[in-house]
């Protein structure tokens, strides 16, 4: 393709392409450019403007990369594209909050519209970025940042945006959902799995932020923010990893015809507050999350006129996300021909707190190992029933060496009764341990 495009270019757009600077060649960053050229033709077709991805900046120029670009095209300077007044889009998949906020900062201030997939950085820093390319009515697009390759960022902003949301719940970190998966059906322990994973790719060497279910937290931070037109802070959100999580629990769970998944969920709680929280869950085999395996993800939007609507796919890797910020490039190119950019801006516009985890509200699964002889069940649930903790069921586990395993599924209670309570019971003489606590969801 090649000339000016006639018809819908805005005044000021007279440009013949669009130029793209893209910072971070790693595994985004060439999942991006590899889309880019390979589907270059229809690509320029659809947005309506042939493109050129003028310069790509990494730390080191000599590494080999996972997609074949002119080395002229690098450079280690992130300057000489944030700077560069030719520049038009600047795609930013460095990642972490520093220097990748300073470079977006100046790429908007230099009149850049902006494509990012860096999650930590939008969920951080994203209302500062954002306020700053509505200022100047840029675009700034992130779809990118949450759930790799599945539509769910601009899905809410614009085709579900007439809903009151009341609430999103995901499967929203690839790497412990496979770790789960693999101890469900391999009945395996964690670190087992977990070994296997980072030796397959699919853990990290360092899995924290993976595992401690902090990656899921800037995730859910990003669509609670969407959903319910509040900013999120990050550190208001309950995270619990999945570190805790037995195969001994994974076997209950299905015996009571439940799965157990790391979950984010942000859920409507009045007009003042909201749920924000992280952590391992019993789904109930029948919920729409429970078959959503491997590395896959998935996301549940429950809005009050469309109902539910789940979103599925691949939550991270190369192609997939590169192609969330090629599909946010092609928005960005279309606003720019039509003169529409900044369209979308920031919809925090409400103020809404996040609620404290002692006060919200789940049925609980309880497992712990106690002594077997009689008494010992009326004894535990005496001091439930005392918390205001009544029991939905109860399970005795294989016996050994004088000890039994119990397994309690409560009716709803606050997660704060469930810690008196399991306060008391932990002293009581006839209780060894209690193994595990894990919320129960519907
Ligand atoms: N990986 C995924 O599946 C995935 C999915 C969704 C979102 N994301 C997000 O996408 C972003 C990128 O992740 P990634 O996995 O692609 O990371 P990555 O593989 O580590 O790549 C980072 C790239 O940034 C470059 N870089 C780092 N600091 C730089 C600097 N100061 N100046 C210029 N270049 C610099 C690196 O250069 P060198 O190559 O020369 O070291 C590398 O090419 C992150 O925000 C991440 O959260 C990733």
């Amino acid at each position: 393709m090649g000339g000016k495009m006639s018809g819908s270019a805005a005044e000021g757009w007279n440009k013949e392409r669009v130029e793209i600077g893209v910072l971070g060649l790693g595994v985004v960053g060439s999942g991006t450019v590899q889309l880019l050229q390979r589907n270059r033709a229809e690509i320029e077709r659809k947005i309506g403007i042939p493109f050129r991805i003028k310069r790509i900046a990494v730390r080191d120029l000599y590494k080999q990369r996972a997609v074949t670009v002119d080395r002229a095209l690098l450079t280690t300077d992130a300057g000489e594209i944030l700077d560069d007044p030719d520049i038009d889009i600047v795609c930013e998949l460095i990642g972490g909050v520093d220097p990748a906020k300073e470079f977006v900062l100046r790429a908007l201030r230099n009149g850049k519209q902006v494509v990012t997939a860096n999650k930590e950085m939008i969920a951080k820093e994203g209302h500062l970025l954002m306020e700053e390319a509505s200022a100047r009515s840029l675009d700034f697009q992130f779809e990118g940042s949450v759930a790799g390759g599945i539509p769910i960022i601009q899905p809410m902003k614009n085709a579900l945006a007439g809903n009151r949301v009341v609430e999103v719940m995901g499967i929203i970190n690839g790497t412990t959902n496979y770790i789960l998966t693999k101890m469900s059906q391999e009945r395996a322990n964690f670190g087992d799995v977990l070994r296997e994973a980072q030796e397959h790719g699919y853990a990290e060497a360092d899995p924290t932020s993976d595992i401690g279910g902090f990656d899921a937290q800037y995730k859910i931070a990003i669509l609670a923010s969407i959903a319910f037109t509040s900013r999120v802070h990050v550190q208001d959100i309950y995270v619990e990893g999945i570190t805790g999580i037995e195969a001994a629990d994974i076997e209950a769970a299905r015996e009571l015809g439940y799965v157990i998944k790391l979950v984010g969920i942000a859920r409507r709680v009045d007009d003042d507050r909201m749920q924000v929280r992280v952590h391992p869950a019993l789904l109930p085999q029948s919920h729409p999350l429970a078959s959503t395996n491997g590395v896959y993800n998935a996301v549940l939007v429950r809005g009050d006129s469309v109902g539910d609507v789940m979103f599925y796919g691949r939550g991270a890797g190369s192609g997939p996300t590169g192609s969330a910020v090629v599909g946010d490039i092609m928005d960005v190119c279309r606003n720019l021909r039509s003169g529409s950019t900044g369209r979308v801006a920031c919809t925090c516009f409400e103020h809404r707190s996040v609620q404290p985890i002692a006060e919200v509200v789940t049925r609980h699964y309880l497992r712990m190992t106690v002594e077997d002889r009689p008494k010992v069940l009326a004894a535990i649930a005496t001091v439930l029933g005392e918390n205001d903790i009544s029991i939905e069921s109860v399970v005795q586990k294989a016996t050994h060496s004088g000890l039994a395993e119990i397994v309690w599924v409560t009716h709803e209670a606050p997660s704060l009764r469930v810690v008196q309570a399991l306060e008391e019971i932990v002293r009581l003489d006839v209780v060894q341990s209690v193994a595990n606590w894990i919320r129960v969801e519907a």
